[in-house]
C-alpha cells in the first residue's frame, strides 16, 4: 500500500499532485475536497473521524494507492502525524499553510509569531497564549473554538484581530476586528485568526522562530532593583523565587497577582510566558506596576480596584498569587478555580485561618516560612548579614 497526502491551497494542485490522484483506489477528504479533486473512478471516504479513515487506508492491499486530501501542509497541525501513528508511511505533496497564507494577505513577517491550535480543549491555553504574546496565530477549530468564542476570551486585553475566512477559496475574506466585535459575528468556516498587540509594529529579527524563549536570558526571580516600588513594597527575590515555583507559570497559563503591589510576580510570571492580570487598588502602584511591566517588555493586564469584588469578572485563572489582603480576599481567591493557590503572610496570626480556607476549598495545603539574609558589605570589607522580614508562603494544590 502507498499513501500520498496532498496538501490544497485553494490555488493549482502542488506538482504531481494530477498522477497521484489519477491512480488511487481509495481517495479520503473533507467533502469541499472531495468534490473538488477526487476522480470518478477511486473510492470515496469523506472525513469526519479520522478512525474509519486510517482502517480504509491499512486495509489496502500492497499493490493498492491511497491518497489523502488536507488543508494547506498536511505536516504542519494536519493529517501526516495521524497516518504515521498508525504505522502509515506517507509521502507528502504540500502546498501553502493556511498560516502562510494569512501572512501574506497581512503582508507581515511571520519567522515571529507563534502558532497555536485550539481545539474546544485547548481553546484557554490558546486565549492565554494570546493575552500573553504580542502576535499569535491561532489555528480554529468549529464550532467550539472560533473567532467569537477567542474575541471573548480577548475582552479586556488591548489586542486586535485579524480573521480569515475560506482563504484562496470563493469566499475568502481578511478582516481586522477588535475581539469585542469579533466576539458578536458568526463567521464562515474554515477560518484562522491572527492576534496582535499593535498591528503596525515591525519586531526586530530574531533568532528563533516563534519569538524568544522563556525563561529569558537574564533568569528569574530579579533583584528588587530591577523594578520601581515604595516604601519596599516588592515580594523579595527569595521569597518570589518560592512562589514562582509554587505557581508554576508558563505559556498557555493564566496567573492572578491579587493585592500586586509593584507587581514582580506579575511581572515575572509573563516574562516565564503566562498570561498576567495584577489586582491593584492603589491608583500610584497600579501606575508603577504598569511602568514595570513595560520596562520588561511583557504584557500585564492591570485591574485597578478592590479584591474581592473585582475579581468577579475576571477570567479564571491558572494560578493565583495573594500578595496582600484580608481573609474574604484568600477565600475568594480560594473558589476562583484556580489549580494553585499561594499567599505570602507577614501576619502568623493568619496562618491558620489561610490554610483552613484552601483545605475547605479542595486544596492540599503546604506552608513554608521563608527568611533570607543576604551578605551586605562593611565598610572594612568585610561581611555581615542582613535579615529581611521572614514571611510565611502558603500553597495549595487543587486535589486530582
Ligand atoms: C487542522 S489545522 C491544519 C492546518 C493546515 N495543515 C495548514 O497548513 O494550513 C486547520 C486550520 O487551518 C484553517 N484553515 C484551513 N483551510 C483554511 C482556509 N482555506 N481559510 C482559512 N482557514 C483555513 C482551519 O480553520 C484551522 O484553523
Amino acid at each position: 500500500m502507498a499513501v500520498t497526502v496532498i496538501g490544497i491551497d485553494g490555488g493549482a494542485l502542488p506538482k504531481g499532485a494530477a498522477q497521484e490522484l489519477e491512480s488511487a483506489r481509495l481517495v479520503v477528504g473533507g467533502k469541499r475536497h472531495l468534490d473538488a479533486h477526487a476522480p470518478e473512478h477511486a473510492r470515496k471516504l469523506e472525513l469526519g473521524p479520522l478512525e474509519p479513515a486510517l482502517n480504509a487506508l491499512s486495509a489496502l492491499s500492497g499493490d493498492e494507492h491511497g491518497v489523502v486530501l488536507a488543508s494547506g501542509d498536511p505536516g504542519f497541525f494536519g493529517a501526516v502525524r495521524a497516518l504515521r501513528e498508525r504505522g502509515i508511511r506517507c509521502s507528502v505533496l504540500p502546498s501553502t499553510s493556511s498560516v502562510q497564507q494569512l501572512m501574506a494577505r497581512v503582508g507581515r513577517s511571520w519567522d515571529d509569531v507563534v502558532v497555536v491550535s485550539a481545539t474546544g480543549q485547548d481553546l484557554a491555553r490558546a486565549i492565554n497564549v494570546c493575552r500573553a504574546r504580542p502576535a499569535v496565530v491561532v489555528l480554529t477549530t468549529a464550532p467550539k473554538a472560533g473567532p467569537a468564542q477567542i474575541g471573548s476570551g480577548l475582552t479586556g486585553w488591548r489586542r486586535t484581530m485579524v480573521v480569515a475566512e475560506d482563504l484562496g477559496g470563493p469566499n475568502e475574506s481578511v478582516v481586522t476586528v477588535d475581539p469585542a466585535e469579533a466576539a458578536k459575528r458568526t463567521w464562515r468556516e474554515p477560518n484562522i485568526v491572527l492576534s496582535l498587540a499593535d498591528l503596525d509594529d515591525v519586531p526586530h529579527r530574531g533568532w528563533i522562530a516563534g519569538g524568544e524563549p522563556v525563561p529569558p536570558a537574564t533568569g528569574w526571580a530579579l533583584p528588587e532593583e530591577e523594578f520601581s516600588h515604595r516604601d519596599g513594597v516588592i515580594t523579595k527575590a527569595e521569597v518570589r523565587a518560592v512562589a514562582l515555583a509554587k505557581l508554576a507559570p508558563r505559556p498557555g497559563t493564566l496567573v492572578w497577582d491579587v493585592g500586586a503591589g509593584s507587581g514582580s510576580v506579575a511581572v515575572e510570571c509573563a516574562r516565564l510566558g503566562a498570561a498576567a492580570i495584577a489586582v491593584e487598588s492603589d491608583e500610584a502602584h497600579a501606575v508603577r506596576l504598569i511602568t514595570n511591566a513595560a520596562s520588561h517588555g511583557v504584557d500585564v493586564r492591570v485591574e485597578e480596584g478592590e479584591a474581592p469584588q473585582v475579581l468577579r469578572d475576571l477570567p479564571r485563572p491558572d494560578a493565583i498569587f495573594v500578595g496582600s489582603g484580608g481573609s474574604d480576599v484568600v477565600t475568594a481567591c480560594a473558589h476562583a478555580g484556580a489549580a494553585r493557590v499561594v499567599v505570602a503572610l507577614a501576619a502568623l496570626d493568619r496562618v491558620a485561618q489561610t490554610r483552613e480556607a484552601l483545605r475547605t476549598a479542595g486544596y492540599e495545603v503546604e506552608g513554608v516560612q521563608l527568611s533570607a539574609a543576604r551578605l551586605a558589605e562593611l565598610p572594612d570589607g568585610t561581611s555581615r548579614l542582613e535579615a529581611a522580614d521572614p514571611v510565611v508562603l502558603i500553597s495549595g494544590r487543587k486535589k486530582p
